[in-house]
């Protein structure tokens, strides 16, 4: 009887899940029309811009390693690797592939926290690849589907601000399942730190680029938005 007296709600929950689902698909593609962001990197390239990076910073510090092969690429770019992965299984089996890479150092837990343990030893900008979420399959999540907001609020605190921060899945935040929508994060990180916000090829990047006067929006099209670190970072 209690069951079916909370069906008519539970199917009310359930239709607006849905709308919200679709208002969220919508924005996001009104968006990406807007800035030709439809663009994907397939992983090759992905790792490929992420080396690209070590030009300039000498670590490079990932969530969510899964299989660890981007860690394992990034290790002969960079002089340090973190890796950081939920999964007990996946982290054992990644541990034991990138034991061969003396400067890549795998960490068991929670990214939000685990990053908290991490960021006090580092001592220069850095390259933060958020990419711990859920996926399905042997993917796993903590409380939430993405530990991204924990994850940002740990490195925004960090005494360095010279950080390059990405996050992958751009396309994933429109304000449901966990994520946060991407004005609200654009206006998030403009009101709580000194960086700034674009996203291109489906990857936020939250950078200072104290010399780059830019417009208030974080759509570009710009072929390369994040080429330059303040000299301060130098
Ligand atoms: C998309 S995969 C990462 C892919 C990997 N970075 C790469 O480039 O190959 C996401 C990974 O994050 C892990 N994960 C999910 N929630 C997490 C959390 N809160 N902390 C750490 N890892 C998490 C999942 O188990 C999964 O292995």
């Amino acid at each position: 009887m209690a069951i079916a007296a909370r069906q008519p709600y539970n199917r009310v929950y359930v239709m607006l899940n849905a709308i919200k689902q679709f208002l969220g698909d919508m924005y996001f593609l009104s968006q990406a029309r807007a800035i030709h962001e439809l663009t994907r990197l397939d992983p090759d390239a992905k790792r490929g811009l992420l080396a690209t990076y070590a030009a300039t910073y000498d670590t490079f510090v990932e969530t969510g390693t899964y299989l660890g092969l981007t860690a394992a690429f990034l290790a002969v770019a960079y002089k340090i690797v973190h890796t950081i992965e939920l999964d007990p299984v996946l982290y054992e089996n990644a541990q034991r592939r990138l034991r061969s890479f003396p400067n890549v150092h795998c960490y068991h837990g929670d990214s939000a926290t685990v990053l908290q343990q991490i960021l006090p030893s580092i001592n220069g900008p850095a390259v933060f690849w958020l990419d711990a979420h859920y996926t399905g399959g042997i993917t796993t999540r903590a409380a939430a589907n993405t530990p991204v907001m924990g994850e940002l609020m740990a490195i925004l605190a960090h005494p360095i601000k010279t950080h390059l921060i990405l996050i992958d899945d751009a396309r994933w935040f429109v304000g449901r399942n966990g994520y946060p929508g991407l004005r609200w994060l654009h206006t998030y990180v403009r009101d709580h730190s000194p960086y700034d916000m674009v996203i291109h090829d489906d990857i936020i990047r939250i950078f200072r680029d104290d010399e780059w006067t830019r417009p208030q929006s974080f759509l570009t099209n710009d072929p390369e938005p994040v080429t330059r670190i303040p000299a301060s970072a130098a």
